[in-house]
C-alpha cells in the first residue's frame, strides 16, 4: 500500500512503466528493465553522456535534460536519443590565428544565429550559450571561452539549434584558442610541466600507481594543497 502511495507512472518510448516517486529518468529507466549501454557514464551530472528528450504530462513543449539528473514526474513520456549532431571540425591548433576568421572558416554556422536564445533556455549547466555564440560573432573569443567554460558537451543545445550551430564544438575551439593564444602566461605552470618532462615525477608516481586504494584515499585526502 504504502509503496504504491510512492510510485509515479512514466512512458518509456511509449510503453507504460510505475517507477519509484524522486526517481531520475536514468533509475527509472533501470528500475524498469532498460540495461543501459550508452547515454550513461558517471551518473552525477559531469560526463554530458546522457542527454534525454521528455515531455511532462499535459504538456506539448518538449524538453531535454541530463537523464542522472532530471527526477522524474508522473506521466512523463521518455525518449532517449541515441546521439546529437556534433560536426566537429579538423584543425591544427598551431596554425590557427585566435580571431573570429578562424570560426568563419571552421563553423560558418555561427554566423546564422538568429538570437532565439533556445540553446541557453535548455543548458542544464545554466550556460549562456547564445552569449558565447554572440561572442564569437563579435570576435571575443577571451568572453566565449570563459562563458562556455563549464561545458559538459551534452550536446542538447544543438539539438534544439534552429540554426544548426554545434555550440560545444565551437566553445571548445574557443576555449582551445584562449588557452594557447590569449590566457597570461603562468610561469608556475611551464616550469612544473619542464620538470614533468624531466621525469622529476616518476618515481612518485610509480609509488602511487601500486598503492593499495585505501591508501591513496588517505594520501590523497591529507595532501598539500597550495593556493597561491
Ligand atoms: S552548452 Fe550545450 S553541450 Fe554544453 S552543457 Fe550546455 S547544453 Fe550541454
Ligand atoms: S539556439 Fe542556435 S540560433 Fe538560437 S540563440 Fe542558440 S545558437 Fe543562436
Ligand atoms: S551520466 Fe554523466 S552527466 Fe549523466
Amino acid at each position: 500500500m504504502s509503496e504504491e502511495r510512492n510510485m509515479v507512472t512514466v512512458y518509456i518510448l511509449g510503453e507504460h512503466f510505475m517507477v519509484p516517486e524522486g526517481s531520475t529518468i536514468m533509475t527509472a529507466l533501470e528500475y524498469s528493465g532498460f540495461q543501459l549501454k550508452r547515454g550513461v557514464g558517471c551518473r552525477e551530472g559531469f560526463c554530458g553522456a546522457c542527454a534525454t528528450v521528455y515531455r511532462e504530462k499535459g504538456e506539448y513543449k518538449l524538453k531535454g535534460g541530463l537523464a542522472c539528473q532530471t527526477v522524474v514526474s508522473d506521466g512523463m513520456t521518455i525518449a532517449r536519443i541515441p546521439f546529437v549532431p556534433a560536426e566537429k571540425a579538423a584543425y591544427n591548433l598551431e596554425e590557427l590565428k585566435p580571431d573570429v576568421s578562424t570560426f568563419v572558416e571552421l563553423y560558418p554556422s555561427v554566423f546564422r544565429c538568429v538570437s532565439c536564445n533556445t540553446c541557453t533556455k535548455i543548458c542544464p549547466q545554466d550556460i549562456n550559450v547564445m552569449d558565447y555564440i554572440q561572442d564569437i560573432i563579435k570576435g571575443d573569443i577571451a568572453s566565449a571561452a570563459q562563458t562556455s567554460f563549464d561545458c559538459i558537451r551534452c550536446g542538447l543545445c544543438a539539438l534544439r539549434c534552429p540554426a544548426e550551430i554545434v555550440q560545444f564544438n565551437v566553445g571548445m575551439l574557443a576555449q582551445r584558442l584562449y588557452g594557447k593564444y590569449l590566457a597570461p602566461k603562468s610561469p608556475e605552470l611551464e616550469t612544473r610541466v619542464a620538470e614533468i618532462e624531466e621525469g622529476k615525477y616518476e618515481s612518485e608516481i610509480k609509488r602511487l600507481k601500486v598503492l593499495p586504494k585505501e591508501e591513496l584515499v588517505k594520501e590523497y585526502y591529507e595532501r598539500d594543497i597550495k593556493i597561491t
